[in-house]
């Protein structure tokens, strides 16, 4: 039996030790099972506690993946510790950087060989400022995304996506040989294409039966949040949603060799998000990112990253902790409440939230009625 053998298990952190990680030399932490926040002004450290804690759920940082660049200025090494409960059962998490040295990742004292193990074990969603590149930047972004939920409950389908990556490059390294030796060889191409398909298919259909599954829950958080104000919607975009990829792989095959590169399969995809209407191309909606306001980006991403944490949750029968930095910032103070509202409700768990007012966010709080507990951060100090 595993460790949270419950069903909609209750996992929470009860207690943070970190020792110099970013700008904290050395803190320790006891937190509340329900709402958690980290005050303080710019520069602090708010994040930064976020993010060690996003190191014990993902084995790395939210936001910078060199390991090395987190240890404190001029320290040799950092160690972010956490004691996690469910129910009786304690699981104790270790991380340690050393400079020049592999990572150790340790759940209970033993050392893990594949730091992927641990991916699952204890979920967590983050929703961060930094959520904005899911509408600015580019598809690659998004099927990122796309992966990253589906990885957290499916071994083989980031397995096919490792080899699919693999495949797509040596197919891309023969395109270009054949452009440089002025040769072709069809026989050669076909074998990478029926790999190319033998991995990408099943990633496609998974894909595909994930954004169904997920579209409905997002777009319930979505009215949730905006008061039912606005319609927005979410699409799939593959070139194998109606056509074969293998006819689609052989009908662009001189196109392929005259570019040297893959130009059809699931690395194109992309997710769509519009602003009214729906995303069918032949129908209204308006480009988010051309045409959404700051507040209405801002209230797409968050019922985005909900409907994951409501999925995750659902698939996993395990709550994740969920991570909320600034999301006040941009939001007016009906969604900030409804926000709040929403995430104080049964069915999530325990939440750390990164606010500069400690006034606004106290109020907001206590007019909701839940218990919560005020850390002030104050130059990578805690008090
Ligand atoms: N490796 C590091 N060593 C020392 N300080 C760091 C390191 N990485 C980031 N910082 C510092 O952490 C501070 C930012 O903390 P952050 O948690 O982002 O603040 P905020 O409270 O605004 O969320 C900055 O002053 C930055 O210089
Ligand atoms: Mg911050």
């Amino acid at each position: 039996m595993s460790f949270f053998n419950r069903y909609f298990c209750f996992v929470h952190l009860q207690k943070l030790s970190i020792v110099n990680f970013k700008n904290y030399e050395q803190a320790e932490l006891e937190f509340s099972e329900d709402i958690n926040c980290f005050v303080g002004n710019n520069g602090e450290g708010k994040t930064n506690m976020l993010d060690a804690i996003y190191y014990l759920s993902f084995t790395k940082s939210f936001f910078n993946p060199i390991d090395s660049q987190n240890i404190l200025h001029d320290a040799p090494f950092f160690v972010v510790q956490g004691e996690f409960a469910s129910g009786k059962k304690v699981e104790s998490i270790y991380c340690g950087i050393k400079k020049g040295e592999k990572k150790q990742f340790k759940r209970n004292k033993k050392l893990y060989k594949k730091l992927a193990e641990h991916i699952g074990l204890l979920p967590l969603v983050m929703i961060s400022p930094a959520d904005s590149e899911l509408i600015t930047e580019g598809s690659e972004v998004r099927r990122k995304f796309v992966d990253g939920v589906i990885s957290q409950y499916n071994k083989q389908y980031l397995e096919n996506l490792l080899n699919y990556n693999k495949v797509l490059a040596h197919r891309n390294a023969l395109l270009k040989h054949f452009a440089e030796t002025r040769s072709f060889d069809a026989t050669s191409i076909e074998v990478w294409d029926n790999r190319l398909v033998e991995f990408g298919q099943p990633i496609h259909t998974e894909r595909k039966k994930f954004i169904e599954d997920f579209i409905p829950i997002f777009q319930r958080y979505f009215e949730e949040i905006s008061q039912g104000n606005e319609k927005v919607s979410l699409e799939y975009n593959s070139q194998i949603n109606d056509d074969s990829f293998m006819q689609l792989l052989i009908a662009n095959s001189a196109k392929d060799r005259a570019r040297q590169h893959t130009s059809v399969g699931i690395h194109k995809d992309d997710l769509v998000f519009k602003l009214g209407g729906s995303a069918s191309p032949t129908t209204s909606g308006f480009a988010m990112k051309k045409f959404g306001s700051q507040g209405q980006q801002k209230t797409y991403l968050l019922a985005l990253k909900l409907a994951k944490f409501e999925y995750i949750k659902s698939i996993k029968k395990l709550t994740p902790l969920l991570l909320l930095d600034d999301i006040f910032d941009k939001l007016d103070a009906l969604r900030a409440k409804a926000l709040m509202e929403l995430v104080s409700r049964n069915g999530f768990g325990q939440i750390f939230i990164t606010d500069t007012n400690e006034q606004r966010i106290t109020e907001l709080l206590k007019e909701i009625g839940k218990d919560f507990s005020i850390f002030r951060i104050n130059n990578g100090k805690v008090k």
